[in-house]
């Protein structure tokens, strides 16, 4: 896991490279000090102020160059080093929710290639079993198991049912994936209540649920992963006009951030997700560019990673997004995105205007 650590290691060598950089400006300006205070006086305010900008100078570009080396040991060498391998989990099963298409199809594909038997939920029984079919037929000896679940209408005892039916499996893997949206962005007033409700239980409840049941055993069988897709909107992104989207989660991710400290001492990792937008039905994306990367690819670029940064900036150039949003202050970043929400809403309504129009 050394390699996947790269990103800490260039971030330790950028505080060395801080505290290198004032130790040496200090033993500068108490040499100078020194000279100064004998041959005028008067200078020594002036050598101090000097002494004083200069370190800072060097403490904040020595923390830019330190942040940048790490950022791309983190990206450019990880393709070199070995991904997380998992061989420790071979035969046992994985748990995908929301797995029908999209961002947990790929992880269903790709947890099949690691030789990861893998249970998928979803409302579409079909497309569930269409898919199971698939990965069965191009894995051979990987087995599948669908499970029709709506974690909209789900209620305690739907959990218990569920509960029971994955008991007897050795469930090492867990991908809280499921998630809704509204259609398009829409102010926090505008959403239906019954919207708002749906979106916490989907994202959420199912998160909670889902979490408690399986985890207990990764505890106890000391190994484990889980992986929260959260998401770039709301954690590294503001989210006006999808808040409750957004919320959730941030939700998420601080579930996963904490969860990581408390299970870490038994070999389970807990990793939150954070893309910006990747190809799928929610994202309206339908082809992959260098933005906007394949669900499937998505998927591998987090297995990759297990066990690595708690929060999952996977996909690089989602990463320099990230950065190069931080660069604005808050309130930028909120009205840039409220602006940028404004437009797709507004191109969103003449699409569906047009479309009520061709009826
Ligand atoms: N795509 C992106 O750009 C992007 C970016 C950031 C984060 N994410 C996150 O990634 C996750 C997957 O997103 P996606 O883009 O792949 O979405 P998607 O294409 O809309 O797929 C959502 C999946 O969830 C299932 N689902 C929806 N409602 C459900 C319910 N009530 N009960 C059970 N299953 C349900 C859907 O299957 P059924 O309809 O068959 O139930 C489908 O398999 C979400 O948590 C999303 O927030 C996506």
């Amino acid at each position: 896991m050394k390699e996947l650590n790269a990103g800490s290691d260039g971030a330790g060598r950028g505080r060395r490279c801080v505290c290198v950089c004032v130790c040496v400006c200090l033993c500068e300006a108490s040499r100078e000090h020194e000279s100064a205070k004998m041959a005028d006086p008067a200078m020594l305010n002036k050598v101090i102020v000097a002494y004083v900008l200069l370190g800072l100078g060097a403490v904040a570009l020595a923390r830019v160059l330190g942040g940048l080396a790490g950022w791309l040991l983190r990206y450019f060498l990880r393709p070199n080093a070995a991904p997380a391998s998992y061989a420790a989990f071979r035969g046992e099963w994985a748990v995908v929710t929301g797995a029908s298409q999209g961002v947990g199809e790929g992880f269903v594909r790709e947890l099949a290639k690691r030789k990861m038997n893998v249970v998928l939920l979803a409302r579409s029984e079909e497309k569930l079993k269409t898919l199971a079919a698939d990965v069965e037929r191009q894995n051979t000896g990987i087995k599948t198991k669908v499970i029709r679940f709506d974690f909209d209408s789900a209620t305690a005892k739907d959990y218990a049912a569920l509960e029971a039916s994955l008991k007897d499996l050795n469930v090492s893997v867990l991908v809280n994936n499921v998630g809704v949206n509204v259609p398009f962005p829409t102010d926090f007033v505008d959403v239906e209540p019954e919207a708002e409700d749906r979106i916490v239980r989907v994202n959420i409840t199912s998160t909670n649920k889902m979490t408690r049941m399986l985890l207990p055993a990764m505890i106890a069988n000391k190994k484990g992963a889980i992986y929260m897709m959260s998401s770039a909107a709301g954690t590294v992104s503001p989210a006006p006009m999808l808040s409750i989207y957004g919320a959730t989660k941030a939700y998420m991710d601080s579930l996963a951030i904490s969860l990581s400290g408390e299970v870490a001492r038994y070999n389970v990792s807990v990793q939150s997700c954070i893309p910006f937008y990747v190809v799928s039905e929610m994202s309206k994306f339908r082809k992959s560019s260098f933005t906007v990367p394949s669900a499937t690819f998505y998927a591998k670029l987090c297995l990759d990673a297990r066990g690595s940064d708690v929060q999952l900036n996977a996909y690089w150039p989602h990463d320099a997004m990230a950065n190069a949003l931080r660069l604005l202050p808050l309130k930028s970043q909120v009205s840039y995105v409220n602006d940028l929400h404004g437009k797709i809403r507004a191109r969103a309504l003449k699409k569906k205007e047009r479309e009520q129009k061709a009826q």
